[in-house]
């Protein structure tokens, strides 16, 4: 068959060979259509927390579609959206939050954006209208997020296309000054700030310590500026906690959740909006200040289902704590990498293993890839960077397999 799919990221020489074409998925595995297992190490995207084929997911979402597959969420409810609006609330330090639900984390993070700029519209200081992100931050691919956002690598075309007027320095050994200095300089301009806590993932898993977001935090609200916390790649237990931000102790003005919400299984996002926001969208004071902003599948019925039901698989079957504990055995079988000729550097953030080759190895990362792919592990290297980021239900051999594998393929190729 003719391949006419507009691929996301990925390169016109990547499609010189056949792609694989999954069909099936069980756990940490995906089965391509010739029987070939592969393990899927960066959790389809980093979403997949609890590896593919869940029955209690499979269940929920079966049972939903055959009740009720979509109803709008404009001036209606639904039981499964009231159901997570309540659990997403009670899940932040301060419950009394309302949710804006939306479909993929791109989508969240334009929510907050606008809810962000709208705030300030609403509470009678219009000119704060600039939203800003760390250099090399990533928080989507629509033009709002690019304009927070951008990662050089992926958005030149863009970048006279989208505004990005300001943007805190990436913190060089945890140092928030620099950043301090940009929140104060545009105080009168700035709606929000939004990050990714932690780890700017896409940049290429780049860590920062939690204090850095405390003092953000802090400097924030000293400047009436709002923070956004972007938990749609780190939420739901990845970082060792349920949230990264929960590392710092803070209590962020919105949050957005994506990914991780429905473990993978369905397309649904959310931006958790404090109440002291959300109160000021009434139409009720001199002038209309309704959020006339939505998208058609805002809190779809079976997306909610799937993300109650992985709520309830976190909860009951321990996976942030368990993720918690699997971190540490896969940073230690990671260690002896540090130890490799070729390798510039190994960082760890939970059940984020990075292994980051010295730059001249460039030429030899497709190779790896390739070969990694050939023994039936699915990597997705940023750079000269292979990272693992597996499903947090990995067992202890699989995982062990998968460190053995990456270390004796780059052994292989580059020692
Ligand atoms: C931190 C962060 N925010 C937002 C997004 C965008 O999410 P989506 O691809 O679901 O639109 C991503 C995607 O990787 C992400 O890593």
């Amino acid at each position: 068959m003719t391949n006419k799919i507009f691929h996301p990221y990925t390169t016109f020489s990547a499609l010189k060979n056949t792609l694989p074409n999954m069909v099936r998925g069980e756990g940490i595995y995906l089965f391509d259509d010739a029987g070939n297992r592969y393990v899927d190490i960066v959790s389809s995207w980093w979403a997949c927390a609890l590896g593919h084929g869940h029955p209690k997911v499979v269940k929920a979402i079966q049972e939903q579609a055959a009740v009720l597959q979509h109803s709008i969420t404009g001036s209606l409810t639904h039981p499964n959206v009231l159901a997570l609006a309540e659990r997403l609330a009670a899940l932040m330090p301060t419950p009394e939050r309302h949710s804006v639900f939306a479909s993929d984390g791109c989508s969240a993070v334009e929510a907050a954006i606008k809810i962000a700029i709208q705030y300030w519209y609403n509470v009678g200081q219009p000119e704060k209208t600039w939203v800003i992100g760390m250099d090399q931050g990533y928080h989507g691919d629509s033009m709002g997020a690019l304009g927070a956002g951008f990662v050089d690598g992926f958005h030149k075309p863009f970048e006279h296309a989208v505004s990005h007027p300001a943007k805190l320095p990436f913190p060089i050994d945890g140092d928030f000054e620099p950043g301090r200095k940009v929140i104060e300089a545009h105080r009168g301009k700035l709606a929000a700030v939004i990050v990714e806590p932690l780890c700017l993932g896409s940049a290429g898993m780049k860590i920062y310590p939690a204090d850095y977001l405390k003092e953000l935090a802090d400097c924030c609200a000293e400047n009436d500026v709002l923070l956004i916390i972007d938990e749609v790649a780190m939420g739901f237990g990845r970082t060792g906690k349920r949230f990264a931000f929960n590392h710092a102790g803070i209590d962020p003005d919105m949050v957005c959740l994506g990914k991780g919400l429905t473990a993978g299984y369905m397309p649904l996002s959310a931006c958790v909006v404090k109440d002291k926001l959300y109160h000021t969208f009434t139409d009720e004071g001199e002038k209309d200040c309704t959020f006339y902003h939505g998208n058609t599948y805002a809190g779809h019925p079976i997306g909610c289902a799937a993300a109650l039901a992985a709520l309830d698989i976190y909860e009951a079957e321990g996976t942030v704590e368990r993720g918690a504990e699997m971190a540490k055995k896969m940073k230690q079988w990671m260690q002896p990498m540090a130890d490799l000729e070729c390798v510039k550097e190994l960082r760890f953030l939970g059940m984020i293993g990075v292994v980051e080759l010295k730059p001249e190895t460039k030429p030899l990362i497709p190779k790896i890839k390739q070969s990694l792919f050939e023994q039936g592990y699915l990597f997705r290297p940023l750079g000269t960077m292979f990272y693992l980021m597996p499903p947090l239900v990995i067992s202890d051999d699989e995982l062990k397999a998968a460190v053995y594998a990456l270390q004796q393929t780059i052994e292989d190729f580059c020692e």
